[in-house]
């Protein structure tokens, strides 16, 4: 893998840029806004700091690492040099089956056309292109220089050459990759998103409260997070996207997202990223403070 190209620099894009270029690999960084772009070199030095802080990683691995960033606000320049493009963009069907036609137009025969959707169907993306054949999915888990997953979903056509090329490379990344098939949420959103729901569920039927969900399954399930403090960190509209998917893609009323879930996204709620969900978010600050609708 001589070059890749991430698309989309928020979270799950800086972080994707991130590991490669710290594996070594020259990446270019794309987004429209020059401005996300600036911020998101500022979070990736951040976040590597942190790792020297901690003795994982010398400051000169670190510049090197940052030297192996580029960015650009042209979809078409940072992509033509590419082997491999990751897509991570906003989780938009129709945003995605735009940037993937645009993608398979621009660039050299043979690149790997990696998505880093959380559910969208990976069969329906690689519709988009002539090459569906070199289309996968490369699921990484926030925040992604810290978790060992990543998911690797193979589309209907997707090659066994492909597959193959994503596991080794995940795992030159330092990733543990396990293979799954497209089918709705794959694997890991189908079994957590309706565990978020059923927390969801508890507190809109009054079973308890937030703290109270929260600190079971922590203290309980030795989980992190609990799963309402999770559903905020991953934006409870992304929750409830990944909900719809599940609900639809399955037809079954079982992943049907909670009504208190919806008016939450509704009201523009939206957990960290909007300052609140379930759970009241102060820049700078880690406290873990219940939302005052929530008391
Ligand atoms: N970059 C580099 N390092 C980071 C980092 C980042 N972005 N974020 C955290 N870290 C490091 C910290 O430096 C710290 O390192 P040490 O252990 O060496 O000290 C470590 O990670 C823990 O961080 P903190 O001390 O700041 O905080 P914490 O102990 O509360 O851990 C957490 C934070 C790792 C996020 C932890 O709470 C956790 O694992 N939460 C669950 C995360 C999870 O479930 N993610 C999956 C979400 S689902 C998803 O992403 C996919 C989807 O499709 C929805």
């Amino acid at each position: 893998m001589k070059q890749a190209a991430v698309i989309g620099s928020g979270t799950m894009g800086n972080g994707i840029a991130h590991v490669l270029s710290q594996a070594g690999i020259p990446v270019s960084l794309i987004d429209i806004s020059e401005d996300a772009l600036k911020k998101a070199l500022a979070t990736i030095d951040k976040n590597m700091g942190r790792q020297v802080e901690k003795g994982v990683l010398t400051d000169e691995a670190r510049k090197k690492a940052m030297a192996n960033i580029t960015t650009t606000t042209f979809l078409t320049e940072g992509i033509k040099e590419a082997d491999l493009v990751v897509e991570a963009a906003t989780e938009n069907v129709d945003l995605k089956l735009k940037i993937f036609r645009e993608v398979d137009a621009n660039t050299k025969p043979g690149t790997i056309l990696a998505s880093n959707t959380s559910s969208i169907s990976i069969t329906k993306i690689a519709s988009a292109t002539k090459s569906p054949e070199n289309v996968i999915g490369m699921h990484f888990m926030n925040p992604v220089p810290v978790m060992k997953l990543v998911e690797v979903i193979r589309g209907y056509a997707t090659s066994d050459a492909v597959t193959q090329t994503i596991m080794d490379l995940s795992r030159k990344l330092g990733k543990v990759p396990v293979e799954v098939n497209d089918y709705p949420g794959f694997v890991a959103n189908r079994i957590l998103m309706p565990m978020i729901n059923e927390a969801i569920y508890s507190l809109y039927e009054g079973v308890a409260g937030v703290y109270e969900i929260d600190t079971v399954m922590k203290l309980g399930m030795a989980h992190p997070m609990g799963p309402l403090q999770l559903a905020d960190f991953i934006g409870l509209d992304t929750c409830l996207s990944i909900l719809n998917v599940l609900h639809q893609g399955f037809g079954n009323p079982k992943y049907a997202p909670c009504p208190l879930l919806v008016n939450m996204v509704q009201a523009g709620h939206h957990g960290v990223k909007s300052g609140q969900g379930f759970f009241k978010y102060t820049p700078g600050s880690k406290d873990l403070v219940v939302a005052d609708r929530f008391r």
